[in-house]
């Protein structure tokens, strides 16, 4: 058959050219009547191989009925070329095909490196992505950092250290679960009730310290620290800070509105404040403090018990119950060794 100046490949029968047919292959022209596998048969098999389906088929048949026209083209043919073939038909069909498979090339080809510099952009995307998340997160944890310092830094003068925060803050985290909380809110607590003393800063040691009983002007001084605190926290824009301040304004008010500073009652105080208070009573009573020793588990239960409802929230107080395993836990896991205690310092800051 004429080549009309390309390089052209023959196969006797059907299996024979599917065998030698490869990817580089620009046009099929293709016989129906053939021994073995017929013309509609390879045409089906090379659409159904995604290495060659593309490649342009062009059907030379004596069939001219409709029916099998339509055969042909369910199969992938293409175009048709009547028997006998007329050379100028066969150059001017074939130039059309090789020309639409070259379009195609070149769509494909164009295609691939779109894809490829997409693909490239993205993988760069991702990791820039993964570095700004990196980021943020130490970020994060610098920002939790600074201010479980600056806690600790608060409370550092009297016999309140890290451990009383680290207990306080996780029992406030317990109590937030129990309530149902978002997770959110529940790392929210976490992270800003180690705040609710920050204000202790500017009582002074006189005060503080003392080992008695205050008097009622040191007493109205000591309250001072809840208003004092929110000061230093109020303003910021960080959630946490926001929090901090809330809950260190509020965590001396009572449930029956006998508490400082604002007599705030029920559900007027708020709930970061109502669950504070609980953490920080439990954790207080069960402590050593200048001017007591610490009570067993079980009479700070009592005491909390008794509390329900006038000093403290009652529904809150019920979920501290609730999870006094969980409360135990936190108790032992943050609890002085002698090390620490003769160090001033506990380890785990
Ligand atoms: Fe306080
Ligand atoms: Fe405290």
């Amino acid at each position: 058959m004429a080549s009309f100046g390309h390089v052209s490949e023959l196969a006797i029968d059907g299996p024979e050219a599917l065998e030698k047919m490869t990817p580089d292959f620009d046009l099929v022209l293709l016989d129906v009547m053939m021994p073995g596998m017929d013309g509609f048969e390879v045409a089906r098999r090379i659409r159904e191989n995604p290495e060659i389906n593309d490649i342009p088929i062009i059907m030379i048949t004596g069939l001219s009925s409709q029916k099998d026209r339509l055969q042909a083209v369910k199969a992938g043919v293409n175009d048709f070329i009547s028997k006998p073939v007329d050379r100028v038909e066969l150059n001017v069909r074939t130039d059309s095909m090789l020309k639409m498979k070259e379009a195609q090339d070149e769509i494909k080809q164009h295609r691939a490196m779109l894809e490829e510099t997409v693909e490239k952009r993205t993988a760069s995307l991702r990791k820039t992505l993964k570095e700004l998340r990196k980021a943020q997160r130490l970020t994060h944890q610098a920002h939790l950092d600074t201010i479980r310092r600056l806690a600790v830094a608060s409370e550092y003068r009297d016999e309140d250290t890290a451990l009383h925060i680290n207990r306080m803050s996780n029992y406030c985290a317990i109590v937030a679960r129990g309530l149902s909380l978002s997770a959110d809110e529940v790392d929210l607590i976490l992270h800003a009730s180690p705040m609710h003393d920050v204000g202790k800063i500017g009582i002074p040691d006189a005060i503080l310290l003392k080992p008695g009983k205050l008097d009622n002007s040191e007493w109205e001084i000591m309250k001072q620290h809840s208003i004092i605190g929110a000061r230093i926290l109020r303003g910021s824009s960080s959630e946490l800070l926001e929090a901090g301040e809330i809950i260190a304004l509020a965590h001396h008010e009572k449930w029956n509105g006998t508490g400082y500073p604002k007599g705030l009652s029920g559900e007027d105080i708020p709930l970061y404040g109502r669950i504070c208070a609980i953490a920080d009573i439990f954790d207080a009573l069960t402590s050593n403090r200048p001017y007591k020793k610490a009570f067993s588990s079980d009479k700070a239960l009592e005491i909390l018990q008794e509390g329900r409802g006038t000093h403290v929230d009652p529904n809150v107080v019920d979920v501290f119950f609730d999870q006094l395993d969980d409360v135990v836990e936190v108790q032992k896991k943050y609890t002085e060794n002698e090390e620490e205690k003769r160090r001033g310092v506990p380890s785990n800051l």
